[in-house]
C-alpha cells in the first residue's frame, strides 16, 4: 500500500503556478506516494467559539487531514509569510486541542512565487508552525522556487526543464522521508 499525502496549496487563485506545481509533484510521484490535492479554500476562518460544534468544511477537513500518512504544503509567499487560507488551513486542522489531525504528521514545504526569492520567507515562516504541531518537516532538499510565471506554457504545463528536475528530486526525497518518518 502507498503512503497517502495531502497536499494543501497556499493559493486559492484558479490559475495558480504552485497549484501547478502541486500537480507536476503529484504527477511525478513515485508508486510509494499516493498524493491528492485536499481543498483549503472554504474553511472557515477559525474561531475557537465554535469549536463545540464545527462547521462542516472543518469536520471534512479534518477527517480528510486524519486519514493520510503525510502533507506536502506548496505555497506562495503573500507579504513574506504564509497565505492567510493556508495560515487558517493549519490553525483549523490543529485542533480541537490534543487531537488535532495535523499534530505529528510527517510533512515538506515547497514555496514558489513570480519573483527572484521563490518564497523563502512564506517557506520558513510556515515550518514555525510546523515545529509547534510536531510535525517532522523534510529539510532537505530545501525548495524556493522562483521565476514561477516563467515556467508554464499557456496549457498550464511545465516548459521549464530544470525545473521539472528540481521537483523529481524533491519527490522522491520526499517519498523517502515519508517511509522513514510517516505510520501507514
Ligand atoms: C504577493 N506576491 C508576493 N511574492 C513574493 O515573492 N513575496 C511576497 O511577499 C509577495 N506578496 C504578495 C502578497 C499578495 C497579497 C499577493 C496577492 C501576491 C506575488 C506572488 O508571488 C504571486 O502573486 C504568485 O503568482 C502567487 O502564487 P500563485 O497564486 O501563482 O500560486
Amino acid at each position: 500500500m502507498p503512503h497517502s499525502v495531502a497536499v494543501l496549496v497556499g493559493s486559492l487563485r484558479k490559475e495558480s503556478f504552485n497549484r501547478k506545481v502541486a500537480k507536476v509533484l503529484i504527477a511525478l510521484a513515485p508508486p510509494s506516494l499516493s498524493m491528492k490535492i485536499v481543498e483549503i479554500g472554504d474553511l472557515p476562518l477559525y474561531s475557537e467559539d465554535v469549536e463545540a460544534n464545527p462547521p462542516q468544511a472543518w469536520v471534512s477537513f479534518r477527517e480528510q487531514i486524519n486519514a493520510v500518512s503525510a502533507v506536502l504544503f506548496v505555497t506562495p509567499e503573500y507579504n513574506r509569510s504564509v497565505p492567510g487560507g493556508l495560515k487558517n488551513a493549519i490553525d483549523v486542522g490543529s485542533r480541537p486541542y490534543g487531537k488535532g489531525a495535523l499534530v505529528g504528521k510527517t510533512a515538506a514545504v515547497i514555496s514558489g512565487s513570480v519573483g527572484a526569492i521563490g518564497g523563502f520567507g512564506a517557506n520558513h515562516h510556515l515550518r514555525q508552525s510546523l515545529v509547534f504541531l510536531n510535525m517532522p518537516a523534510m529539510q532537505q532538499p530545501e525548495a524556493y522556487l522562483g521565476g514561477l510565471g516563467d515556467c508554464f506554457n499557456a496549457a498550464g504545463e511545465l516548459t521549464n526543464e530544470k525545473t521539472r528536475a528540481l521537483l523529481t528530486t524533491y519527490v522522491n526525497a520526499f517519498a523517502a522521508w515519508v517511509e522513514q518518518h510517516a505510520r501507514k
